[in-house]
């Protein structure tokens, strides 16, 4: 596997984190945002390592991971996780070859896989380009089957899950509107997204809501608004990335403060966060009028 230019060393003092709201916490930057969920892959990688010789992990696509897979293979971090017990698996991946730029594989590899020492074949990418992308799913459902302990629903359940939140309220590949984000007992789905004009593979959203932990990674001000409204809770029908709950585990946004900016706004604004959208613009008001 080609080395090339080593990623930067990062300062091993935490960053400040708060936790805003229950399961809500904020960082500074996105670059504290990559740093506390690379402290918190170490610390839970440990736990699962100790208590069942293995690490299940599902990535997360899109932009914002990379900056975490590239603090987790730097000098400080890579050698704090046995990775010969870590299996990766993805929450979803676009139609597109490996090699591609649009692929959430690639991605991952790039930044992070052909840095750190993990065997081969503890990496589970969904083979989304394949023309029976159906049957493709279906492969990836028997891998989970093979490699994954079950809740008591039935559904495997992986020790942590990252997700990402798109504008409109997506989380892995379950949009709003599209076919299949309902789905409830299928665990790999082949949604057709409109939007995109193309399809995706991704888990389903009881999957999601069996793992022990679900992590949000969600930052930049172009978040602020959907993560408000996710966080209300209020959007009828409900938003994907809303309807991941989990009943028997741990669902956390790790957020930026440009992200996080409307719900700390009426925080600050009532001392409480409703909800309710338009008191943070009275809140703002108020500010003018003094
Ligand atoms: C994908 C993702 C998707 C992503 C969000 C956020 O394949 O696109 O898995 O769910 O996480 O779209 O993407 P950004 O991090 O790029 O904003």
């Amino acid at each position: 596997m080609k080395k090339s230019e080593e990623p930067k060393a990062v300062s091993s003092v935490g960053p400040v984190t708060r936790e805003i709201l229950p399961g809500v916490v904020v960082c500074k930057d996105a670059e504290s945002v990559a740093l506390t969920a690379a402290r918190y892959f170490v610390e839970w990688a440990w736990q699962a390592i100790g208590q069942d010789g293995r690490f299940n992990v599902a990535l997360s696509g899109g932009n914002t991971p990379a900056t975490l897979f590239g603090v987790l293979a730097s000098p400080e971090f890579r050698g704090q996780v046995d990775w010969g017990r870590v299996e990766v698996f993805w929450g979803d991946e676009r139609a597109v070859p490996p090699e591609s730029k649009e692929s959430n594989y690639g991605m991952a590899r790039r930044e992070l896989l052909i840095r750190v020492p993990i065997p081969g074949g503890n990496v589970h990418r969904m083979e989304a380009e394949k023309p029976n992308i159906g049957r493709a799913a279906q492969d990836y459902e028997d891998l989970l089957r093979e490699k994954l302990p079950l809740d008591s629903r039935g559904f495997p359940r992986f020790d942590l899950i990252f997700l990402g939140l798109g504008p409109e309220g997506h989380t892995a590949s379950l949009f709003p509107g599209v076919r299949g984000t309902r789905e409830t007992s299928r665990w790999v789905s082949t949604p057709l997204v409109p939007k995109l004009g193309a399809k995706r593979m991704t888990l389903t959203l009881p999957v999601l809501n069996a793992a022990h932990r679900a992590m949000f990674l969600v930052s930049g001000a172009e978040k602020a608004e959907i993560l408000y409204t996710v966080l209300a809770g209020t959007a009828e029908p409900p938003l994907p990335a809303q309807l991941v709950r989990l009943p028997d585990g741990e669902r956390i946004f790790l957020c930026d403060e440009a992200a996080a900016k409307l719900v700390l706004d009426e925080i600050a604004a009532k001392g409480e966060f409703t909800g309710k959208k338009d008191a943070v613009g009275a809140g703002k008001k108020v500010k003018g009028k003094h």
